[in-house]
């Protein structure tokens, strides 16, 4: 495993567990994949309120009770902001949900909190008022961002005396807008419509770190697009390199994303031990340039 030094000196893998599919596991399963996951030396959890209805940080809290010296080598984020049927970014809302995940993980502080995604009716002065209680509390160490574009962060960090450290985004070799974007800088195409604000260079010339989420799905309605009919010449690709590098397809895809200058730390979402300790080991390939191109363009894009 490689590490990441932040601004803020936090040292995070490069590499985080996501927690939002454990809640149809036991917290024993849970307690076998964390364990592999801190000897594979991941040292980062992501967790929201809403996974699996608080299920997620209920199972990871019962782990904690039973292993609490696992805590001080453990990151923890967790998110709020999505209830069903809307968005609430409110500060009552931000401070009952940290509460909440507070009793639920067993822990007393949540290193990272994240605004899991744009809540139009949020303001500014109530985030603010949240971010100073909970970090002045000693509740949160640190504060980022989830599937918000540069002006949504701008607007936040107005009223915020703390640095934005993430900015979680849905990005893999399938769903590339970030890089399509700016690869088509004014041309006519498809490819050249922004769709969010330039967030990929906002985020690296502000030490914003981007946390890839859902490095393997093509959508939710395909799931990955490992192996997936719609996608033959990635997969063909994926495989070639999974070859040379004696590795498997997952952890090619990855290594992709690694390759970027950004330092980005994905999020993966995997509920087994084999697949993890697997795509621990993107941290150790570089994919040439002309690879990474080849593995870009295999999913129906061109250069212009
Ligand atoms: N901020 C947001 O809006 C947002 C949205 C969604 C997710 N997230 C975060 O991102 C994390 C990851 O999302 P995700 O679970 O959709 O990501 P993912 O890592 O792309 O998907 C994991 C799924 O892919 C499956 N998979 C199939 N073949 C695999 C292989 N060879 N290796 C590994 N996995 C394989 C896994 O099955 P197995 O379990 O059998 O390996 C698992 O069901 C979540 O846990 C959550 O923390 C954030």
């Amino acid at each position: 495993m490689k590490y990441y030094k932040l601004s803020n000196g936090l040292e995070i893998s490069q590499i985080s567990l996501g927690c939002m599919r454990m809640f149809n596991m036991n917290s024993h399963e849970v307690e076998e994949l964390v364990e592999t996951a801190l000897n594979s030396g991941i040292n980062f959890f992501d967790h929201a309120d809403i996974y699996g209805g608080g299920i997620c940080e209920e199972l990871f809290g019962k782990v904690l009770k039973r292993r609490p010296e696992w805590r001080k080598q453990m990151i923890i984020q967790t998110k709020c902001g999505i209830c069903r049927g809307y968005y609430d970014l409110s500060y009552e809302h931000i401070m009952e949900s940290v509460n909440a995940s507070l009793e639920r993980l067993h822990t007393d502080y949540i290193d990272i909190l994240l605004l899991h995604r744009p809540d139009a009716l949020m303001d500014n002065r109530e985030v603010g008022k949240a971010f100073t209680e909970l970090y002045e509390s000693g509740k949160v160490k640190a504060f980022g961002v989830s599937n918000m574009n540069p002006s949504q962060i701008e607007y936040i960090k107005k009223e915020c005396r703390y640095p934005i450290v993430f900015n979680q985004l849905q990005f893999n070799v399938v769903n590339a807008g970030m890089i399509d974007a700016g690869i088509n800088v004014n041309m006519s195409n498809s490819a050249s419509i922004n769709h969010d604000s330039d967030v990929l260079n906002y985020c690296m010339n502000n030490d914003i770190k981007i946390q890839p989420w859902s490095v393997l799905q093509a959508s939710w309605e395909k799931g990955t697009y490992l192996n997936h009919p719609d996608y033959p010449k990635l997969n063909e690709k994926l495989n070639e390199l999974a070859e040379k590098y004696h590795v498997d397809a997952a952890t090619i895809a990855l290594a992709w994303i690694l390759r970027h200058p950004a330092g980005m730390q994905p999020i993966v979402g995997t509920t087994n031990k084999e697949h993890l300790i697997s795509m621990c080991k993107a941290t150790d390939i570089e994919l040439t340039r002309q690879e990474w191109y080849e593995l870009y363009l295999s999913v129906d894009r061109r250069l212009p």
